[in-house]
């Protein structure tokens, strides 16, 4: 095979790529270097910010294949017809660590899905758990800090996330899920995807139907123990997820809904868009609707899964938010990052880019390109402005409106402290469907952080612990004595 030609980045062939031109074999180099200049100026920018949450990850695609259509509820095109094959990326993360952490900290899984379809791209951007540790988006930042490292010491703190919690207890749900065995996933591929929030149907009559989604791994739930994974490879998790997919063992998932009628909501006790509760399963079964399978390594990880940009309110006409409050603040807060993190342009790169028409009126920015991938032009030199009387100028289409939402009627806008309502019978819950070996490796885990933290803090988790479930509280507390 003839070997191909080095080039510079503007394509002309290099003729050495050791040696820059120098004043004699021990002299001072020149100008002339610009070749050497343009390596070492590109190295200097190869870093782009990470992700403020979720920056260490690995990603893959794959494809998601319907078995049951879901035409009752939605008029989203990828779930209409059984057998339906859609592309999809996936990126899987640990949240509070930074890029070179560690693949088997103690923390939730980030499970993001962009399923490329005909109109447009559609992303579910979940965690392996069901619920979240809040409600309302302005506790994010003071969450996210809590779990981060000391800003003095620049270590981790289990201090600083428990004195979080003992003064939040609507965290209480999931730092129960954290702290047991699902706390610490054996790889990507044993581990669930959960939209967590409640999102929105909307069919061809106009109809809305509330859902969750649910993606239970066909490879069956593993965990670490504390102890394994305190021995555990650092990138283990990455290197389990490459190399399945490489050697064709191809990891996918069942996916799964949960669906509630409009009236359903009206009437249900437990707020269903409130982040940290489930819908119990016995009131609103799962139903099996497709499959999800990763089969294709990326080429480069920078290029696809760093740059890759998934936002919950990248939606397809069929599929919508709902009121949680959470949800509502997330709507805004992804774009955003990638504009800072990748740039305006992010949706043109091919891992971002829709594999259907692209076509507005937004021109220009950083990197403005005219074809990414699958050709579809997203600037074109055609009319930049709407209205406009080109034939060839986009309009909008009335086929594809989202039926409005409903508010309750007679609603203020006000501030609403929740801080009132029952943070603990679904803690308690899970609590009461764990073994006895789940129970105590959860006092266990919490005794190992709670037991660095003041006794202000520890009676406070303890109480709540208390109000969850009395064995809760009796078996943590052994565990701070043991
Ligand atoms: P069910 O008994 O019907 O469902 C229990 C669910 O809990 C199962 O999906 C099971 O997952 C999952 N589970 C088991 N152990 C753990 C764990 N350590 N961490 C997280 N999930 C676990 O009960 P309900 O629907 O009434 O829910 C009871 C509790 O189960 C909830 O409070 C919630 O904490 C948890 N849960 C509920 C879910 C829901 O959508 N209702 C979803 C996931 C968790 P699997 O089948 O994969 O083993
Ligand atoms: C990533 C904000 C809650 C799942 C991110 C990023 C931001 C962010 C800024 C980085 C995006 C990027 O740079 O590309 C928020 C805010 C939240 C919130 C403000 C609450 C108000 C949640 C919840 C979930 C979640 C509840 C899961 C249900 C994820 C995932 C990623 C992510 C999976 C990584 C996506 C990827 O792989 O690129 N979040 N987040 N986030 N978030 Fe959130």
């Amino acid at each position: 095979m003839t070997k191909k030609v080095l080039t510079t980045s503007a394509g002309a062939p290099v003729s050495d790529d050791n040696n820059s031109i120098s004043v004699g074999p021990r002299g001072p180099l020149t100008y002339d270097n610009h070749y050497t200049f343009e390596k070492l100026a590109h190295f200097n920018r190869e870093r782009i910010p990470e992700r403020v949450v979720h920056a260490r990850g690995t990603g893959a695609y794959g494809t998601f294949t319907l078995t049951k259509s879901l035409k009752e509820f939605t008029i989203a095109d990828f779930l209409q017809n059984e057998g339906k094959r859609t592309d999809v990326f996936i990126r899987f993360s640990t949240v509070g660590g930074g890029q070179d952490s560690h693949d088997f900290a103690r923390d939730p899984r980030g499970f993001a899905i962009k399923f490329y379809t005909k109109q447009g791209n559609y992303d579910m951007v979940g965690n392996n758990t069901p619920v979240f540790f809040l409600r309302d988006p302005s506790k994010f930042p003071d969450f996210i800090h809590s779990q981060k490292k000391n800003p003095r010491t620049n270590l981790p703190d289990p201090r600083m996330a428990y004195e979080f919690w003992a003064n939040y207890p609507q965290a209480l749900h999931q730092v129960t899920i954290l702290m047991s065995d699902r706390g610490i996933p054996a790889s990507y591929r044993n581990m669930n995807g959960y939209s967590s929030h409640t999102y929105s149907f909307w069919n061809e009559k106009g109809e809305r139907f509330w859902f969750k989604w649910h993606f239970k791994t066909n490879q069956g739930i593993k965990t670490l123990r504390a102890e394994e994974a305190a021995v555990a490879d650092p990138h283990g998790a990455q290197q389990d997820l490459v190399e399945a997919i490489d050697r064709g063992d191809f990891p996918s998932w069942t996916a799964k809904v949960q669906i509630m009628t409009e009236q359903k909501a009206r009437d249900a006790e437990v707020n269903p868009f409130d982040l940290t509760k489930v819908w119990p399963h016995d009131e609103f079964p799962l139903i099996e609707v497709g499959q999800l399978e990763l089969n294709r390594n990326v080429d480069n990880y920078f290029a696809e899964t760093e740059q890759a940009a998934f936002a919950p309110s990248n939606f397809v006409p069929g599929i919508s938010s709902s009121p949680d409050k959470m949800l509502q603040g997330r709507l805004l807060a992804y774009q955003d990052a990638h504009r800072y993190r990748v740039g305006v342009n992010y949706n043109q790169l091919p891992v971002n880019a829709a594999k259907c028409p692209v076509n507005h009126y937004q021109r220009d920015g950083a990197m403005a390109g005219l074809c990414p991938a699958g050709g579809h032009h997203h600037q074109t030199s055609g009319a930049n402005f709407y209205p406009n009387d080109r034939d060839d100028g986009p309009a909008p289409d009335q086929a594809v409106a989202e039926p409005p939402m409903p508010v309750e009627a007679g609603a203020w806008l006000d501030r609403f402290d929740t801080d009132e309502e029952d943070h603990y019978t679904q803690a308690g819950n899970l609590f009461r469907i764990m073994s006895d070996d789940q129970k105590q490796q959860l006092a266990n885990n919490i005794a190992g952080g709670l037991g660095q933290c003041d006794a202000s803090v520890q009676q406070r988790m303890l109480a709540q612990f208390e109000k969850a479930d009395p064995d809760y509280a009796a078996r943590v507390a052994a565990a701070l004595q043991a």
